[in-house]
C-alpha cells in the first residue's frame, strides 16, 4: 500500500514543448510531465529559449529550434532531449555529452514520406512544373507550341543519390519504376543500394555523371557546402540538383549564380542556408522549385514523429532505454 502511494506521489518532470505540437502528444505526457507548450507557435529566440530552459528536466524539440551550449548551460536540470526529427544538427550534442544528457530523435517514421517528396522536387523540377504554372497563371499561354517548356527526362536516367541512408535507399528503389540508372556516394557501401543494383562513386565522378542529383546527408561542419561553385561547374549543363536535406549543404549564393547563368538546368529546394530566409538570388530564378522544409510533412508522418518523440520522453521517464536514441550518445 505504502509503495503504490509513493509511486503516486511521485512527482512529474518539468518538460517545455518548444512548438505547438498534435494534442495526441499533450494527452500522451501530462500524467507524467508538468508541460509549458509553445502553443502561440511563435518560434523562440536564443535569449527566450535560454530563460524558459532554466528549472525545466525535459525539452521537447524540433528540427528548427536551436539548442546550443548556451541553452543546455541555461538549463542545469535538464536531463533528457527528444527531438522530433530526424536530423539533430540543431543540438549541441559534445555540450550534451559533458553533462550525460541523452537525446533521441525520429527515425524510420518520416523515411517514406521525405523519399516521395523528394520524388515530387525531382519531378516538378525536370518537367517544369511549377515555372510554367506561373507562366499560364499570368496570362502567358497562347497556345501549344513543340519547344514550350522542354524539361528532362526522367526515366532511363542518370541519378545521383549524396548519402545513402534510409532515404537515400527509399529515393533509389523508387528510381527503380523510373528504369534510371542509380549511383551514390556515401562514407561507405551499402549493403542496401547494392541489393537495389545502385554503384558506389567518388562525389567527383557521380557529380559528372548523374542527370539528376539528389543531397539527403545529414548536416555538419564536414557537410558544409558540400556542394559549392566548384562542385555545381562539375555538373552537367542539362543537370537537375535537389536538396530535401539541410540548409548549409550547398552554398545558395553559388547555386543562385548557377541557375543564373543556367551552369546547370534546374534546381529543387526544400531546406535554405538560414531558413526561412530564402537567399533573395534563389528567388529570382525561374529555373527553381521552392518548398518550405515539408520534407516530411504528411499527417502520419508528422504525427508519427511527434509520437515517436514523446514514447521516448515516456521511456526515459519510466527508466527505460531510448526507443530512438541519437548514436554515440
Ligand atoms: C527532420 O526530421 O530532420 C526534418 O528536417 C524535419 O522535418
Amino acid at each position: 500500500m505504502s509503495n503504490t502511494n509513493s509511486q503516486h506521489a511521485r512527482p512529474k518532470s518539468r518538460l517545455l514543448i518548444t512548438r505547438r505540437v498534435f494534442p495526441a502528444v499533450i494527452e500522451a505526457l501530462a500524467d507524467h510531465f508538468e508541460i509549458e507548450h509553445n502553443e502561440a507557435d511563435e518560434p523562440w529566440g536564443p535569449e527566450a529559449m535560454r530563460q524558459r530552459v532554466a528549472t525545466i528536466d525535459a525539452l521537447y524539440t524540433v528540427a528548427t529550434d536551436r539548442i546550443d551550449a548556451s541553452v543546455i548551460e541555461a538549463a542545469p536540470h535538464l536531463k533528457i532531449i527528444a527531438t522530433g526529427s530526424v536530423g539533430y544538427n540543431h543540438i549541441d550534442l559534445a555540450a550534451c555529452r559533458q553533462r550525460g544528457i541523452p537525446v533521441s530523435h525520429t527515425p524510420d517514421v518520416l523515411t517514406e514520406a521525405t523519399a516521395d517528396m523528394a520524388w515530387a522536387l525531382l519531378m516538378a523540377t525536370a518537367r517544369r512544373v511549377t515555372e510554367s504554372e506561373r507562366w499560364l497563371r499570368d496570362g502567358s499561354w497562347k497556345g501549344w507550341a513543340w519547344d514550350q517548356f522542354l524539361g528532362a527526362d526522367l526515366h532511363g536516367a542518370n541519378l545521383g543519390i549524396v548519402g545513402m541512408g534510409r532515404i537515400g535507399a527509399a529515393i533509389a528503389r523508387r528510381a527503380q519504376g523510373f528504369s534510371m540508372r542509380v549511383f551514390y556516394h556515401n562514407r561507405s557501401e551499402s549493403p542496401q543500394a547494392k541489393a537495389l543494383g545502385a554503384s558506389l562513386m567518388s562525389l567527383n565522378d557521380l557529380l559528372a555523371s548523374a542527370d539528376h542529383v539528389v543531397l539527403v546527408l545529414p548536416y555538419s561542419q564536414a557537410t558544409h557546402h558540400v556542394i559549392g561553385a566548384e562542385q555545381i561547374r562539375q555538373m552537367k549543363p542539362t543537370a537537375t540538383l535537389i536538396n530535401i536535406a539541410r540548409g548549409g549543404i550547398v552554398d545558395d549564393q553559388a547555386l543562385a549564380a548557377a541557375l543564373q547563368e543556367r551552369r546547370i538546368a534546374a534546381a529543387g529546394l526544400d531546406v535554405f542556408e538560414g531558413e526561412p530566409q530564402v537567399h533573395p538570388e534563389l528567388l529570382a530564378c525561374n529555373n527553381i522549385v521552392l518548398t518550405p522544409h515539408i520534407g516530411s510533412a504528411t499527417l502520419s508522418s508528422r504525427l508519427g514523429m511527434a509520437m515517436l518523440a514523446a514514447r521516448n520522453l515516456l521511456a526515459w521517464r519510466s527508466g527505460s532505454p531510448l526507443l530512438t536514441p541519437v548514436p554515440g550518445l
